[in-house]
């Protein structure tokens, strides 16, 4: 039986008003009673409580899209991970492509967070990707290392199975042009490798997210493929709609 986790990762969007709307259409739309598939909203954090309060009695998990390594003290404007676990945060993405871009975020910074998320009891959803640019170049696979040696700096061979991984070319991000399936299979079967060499078989166990340009449309192909564990869905889940059938193909998929 195949094993999904559905990660909705809402950006900056969404005000109470709207995160409240959106709540209410998933639950009413979907069934939560298939536990092979898990369902993760990711919304800004000012939503973060009142999404939280709303999902409590449902099986749909609730995650932060940033956080900071330190536990307290005079970081301006940022949240610590105990904050986030404080207010029932299962998981956090880190690394985000437009983290690393817009904010100068580097694999030094996004391995603190890592650790210090694990130390909080938090799944880290730790993206990886490469550019166009790096792709043409012939980097990809290159990049995805560079990355995942500098992220998981320091994690244990068992602590491994606590870590999601995404996968995100960053030319697929917001483009509405998701990699191919081939592309996807080929990246994902070698970050698979990749992991597994360095972590030992715990690492066959480490969810495997695909994220670009996930819809409707595109979502069963990609989830069908062998290291393919899960999406990382942006714009597709701002829309009840759209993200209930990315969820209901994983559903298919699981049985
Ligand atoms: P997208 O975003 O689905 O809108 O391409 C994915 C992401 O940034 O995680």
């Amino acid at each position: 039986m195949n094993q999904y986790l559905i990660a909705g990762n809402w950006k900056m969007n969404n005000d109470i008003p709207a995160s409240k709307q959106l709540i209410k259409e998933i639950l009413e739309q979907s069934n939560f009673d298939n536990d092979s598939v898990e369902m993760l909203v990711c919304p800004p954090f000012t939503s973060l409580l009142t999404v939280g309060e709303m999902i409590a009695d449902v099986n749909i998990s609730l995650g932060a899209q940033n956080c900071h390594w330190e536990s307290k003290g005079a970081f301006t404007g940022e949240i610590s991970c105990d904050m986030l676990k404080s207010i029932g945060c299962k998981y956090t993405i880190i690394g985000h492509s437009e983290r690393r871009t817009l904010f100068h975020e580097n694999d030094i910074d996004i391995n603190k967070k890592l650790h210090s998320l694990m130390k909080s009891d938090i799944l880290p959803i730790v993206c990886i990707g490469e550019t166009l640019q790096e792709r043409e170049a012939g980097q990809t696979f290159d990049v995805l290392k560079k990355q995942i040696d500098g992220s998981l700096n320091e994690v244990s061979n068992d602590s491994i199975q606590k870590i999601v991984i995404a996968y995100e070319p960053v030319w697929a991000i917001g483009t509405g042009v998701a990699a191919t399936v081939e592309q996807v299979e080929e990246a994902h079967d070698r970050i698979r490798e990749m992991i597994v060499e360095i972590f030992g078989s715990n690492a066959e166990n480490t969810l495997l997210l695909y994220g670009g340009s996930v819809n409707e449309s595109n979502s069963q192909e990609l989830l069908g493929l062998k290291n393919v564990n899960g999406a990382l869905v942006g714009g597709a889940s701002l829309k009840a709609d759209a993200f209930i059938s990315i969820f209901n193909n994983a559903q298919k998929l699981s049985q």
